[in-house]
């Protein structure tokens, strides 16, 4: 008894600190130790769950060593696996690798259902049942689509396969496997056939809803399959009255709902065109119909227009986190401050391949956080603005998504650069960014074109500097 007291209070604390994380996660300076309580908290809740938890089935609540065994081998085959991709990561992969862990989470709550399915259909648990097809299903779905989305961000699975009427035949299906899973719900089955027939079809359907979605929506998707996981790992909580999964897997489905939202409202895209649009589907390159003509400068001269302004804004993108070139840009800014120009960077909510892409980025380099400006702050100051170094950006800063109502980013809110006196744009060519299309900035007669990869133009560009 005293240690049920004790479960709960671990639980009760655990769950305190994954709230706490999560604020603590919401400022770049503060998200590394907030990221360590909330993973504090979870070896709290583990170790407790170890050390306290009594058997039910057994007279004096002992567990089987087996168990033990079969738990300790998991946790340390998880934490070596994790350890060692965690490390190896790039961080434009990072999407990727949190496709495959929430996959992981959706898998766990499919196979927490099937095992428990069995020792429910006594008794007539309806709500149990219930939530244990919930688990099922939302689990195997979240399963299967992140696994397709994993295997499409890193390039084996080609853009998007679509059959004629996908939507129509995805919503039948969806709604038959809601028919099947409320029917094993209400009337108990004897036979595992069908609850295993559900896991089928549920990751038949993962696959199907994954399938048609394009690649340059593939972070929204993976940020709404993450919510799907939280609430598959909510249903668990559920079922064995377990706060901290509970807390844990609302916490992880509310985040992830609103991470999806803010995402969808930042590309201006609504979520229903995410799922059932083409945006990204294809890697055409549309030329750009105001053609026009496009001029070069070189390292010398961006860096005599540099030294000379009052006022220069960096707009990093995609292009910069290839690069790397995060280090080499803050010794640009430091040393254009040295000189008394003042210096601040412009970041678009979706610049990057992942949320804050940018702010980590620059972060790992200790630019200091009051040097990033977000869109709705910074773009009335372009228009007094000397020099916009655009850094391997592209869609981000795009006209056409004001201009251009052809245009699939149509409607996008942008970086408004073209208001600066001179935008120099630092890119390898002129190949288009993840929307596939071309940019008219580079044609506005005050954009000049610094071509090369940002890394080496950005350190050619700071010994010009120094040597003036
Ligand atoms: P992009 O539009 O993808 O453009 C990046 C540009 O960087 C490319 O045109 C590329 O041109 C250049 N580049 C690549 N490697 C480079 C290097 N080593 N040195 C210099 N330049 C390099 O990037 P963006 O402006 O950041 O826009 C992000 C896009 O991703 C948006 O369309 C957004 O909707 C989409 N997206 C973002 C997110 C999140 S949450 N961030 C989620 C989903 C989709 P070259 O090849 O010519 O060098």
């Amino acid at each position: 008894m005293f240690e049920n007291y004790l479960l709960d209070i671990i639980y009760l604390v655990a769950s305190v600190t994954f709230v706490a994380g999560l604020k603590l996660l919401g400022n770049p300076d503060s998200a590394r130790k907030g990221n360590l309580i909330a993973a504090m908290g979870m070896t709290i809740a583990i170790a407790g769950t170890l050390l306290f938890y009594k058997n039910p089935e057994s007279s004096n609540g002992s567990i089987a060593p087996v168990i033990y065994i079969c738990i300790f081998s998991a946790i340390a085959l998880g934490s070596i696996i994790g350890w060692i991709s965690a490390k190896k990561v790039k961080m434009t992969s990072m999407p990727e690798m949190v496709s495959l862990f929430n996959g992981m989470g959706g898998a766990c709550a499919a196979l927490i259902s099937l095992l428990e399915y069995p020792h429910h259909i006594q008794g007539g648990h309806t709500l149990i049942l219930i939530t244990i097809m919930i688990g099922l299903v939302i689990g195997s779905v979240s399963f299967a689509g992140s696994m397709i989305a994993f295997a499409k961000l890193n390039g084996s699975l080609g853009s998007s396969y679509r059959l004629p009427s996908y939507n129509l035949i995805n919503n039948i299906f969806l709604a038959g496997l809601i028919g099947l899973a409320g029917y094993t719900a209400f009337i108990p089955q004897e036979s595992s056939i069908m609850v295993y027939t559900i896991f089928a079809l549920s990751l038949v359907y993962g696959i199907m809803f994954v399938l048609p979605i394009g690649g340059a929506d593939m972070p929204v998707v993976i940020s709404l399959l993450n919510s799907f996981t939280g609430l598959a790992a909510a249903s668990g909580g559920f079922l064995y009255h377990n706060q901290v999964m509970l807390t844990g897997g609302i916490l992880v489905g509310s985040a992830g709902t609103i991470l999806t939202l803010v995402m969808c409202k930042a590309m201006n895209r609504p979520l229903h065109q995410v799922i059932f649009g083409a945006f990204g589907a294809g890697n055409a390159v549309e030329k750009s119909s105001s053609g026009g003509t496009m001029k070069d400068i070189s390292v010398s001269d961006t860096a005599v227009l540099m030294n000379y302004s009052k006022k220069v804004i960096i707009v990093p993108g995609y292009g910069l986190a290839v690069a790397q070139a995060q280090h080499v840009v803050h010794e640009l800014e430091t040393l254009l401050e040295e000189r008394g120009v003042e210096v601040k960077y412009a970041i678009h909510p979706v610049a990057g391949r992942m949320p804050g892409h940018m702010n980590v980025l620059l972060a790992e380099s200790n630019v200091p956080y009051e040097k990033l400006a977000e869109m709705e702050e910074v773009n009335p100051e372009f228009a007094t603005t000397d020099v916009v170094l655009v850094v391997g950006a592209n869609d981000v800063v795009n006209p056409a998504a004001k201009n251009d109502p052809s245009s699939p980013i149509y409607g996008m809110p942008i970086l408004d650069v073209e208001n600066a006196h001179h935008i120099i744009i630092n890119k390898r060519s002129m190949n288009a960014g993840y929307a596939g299309i071309d940019n008219e900035l580079f044609y506005n007669p005050k954009s000049s074109m610094l071509f090369g990869d940002a890394k080496s133009v950005l350190t050619k560009l700071v010994s010009e500097l120094k040597s003036m």
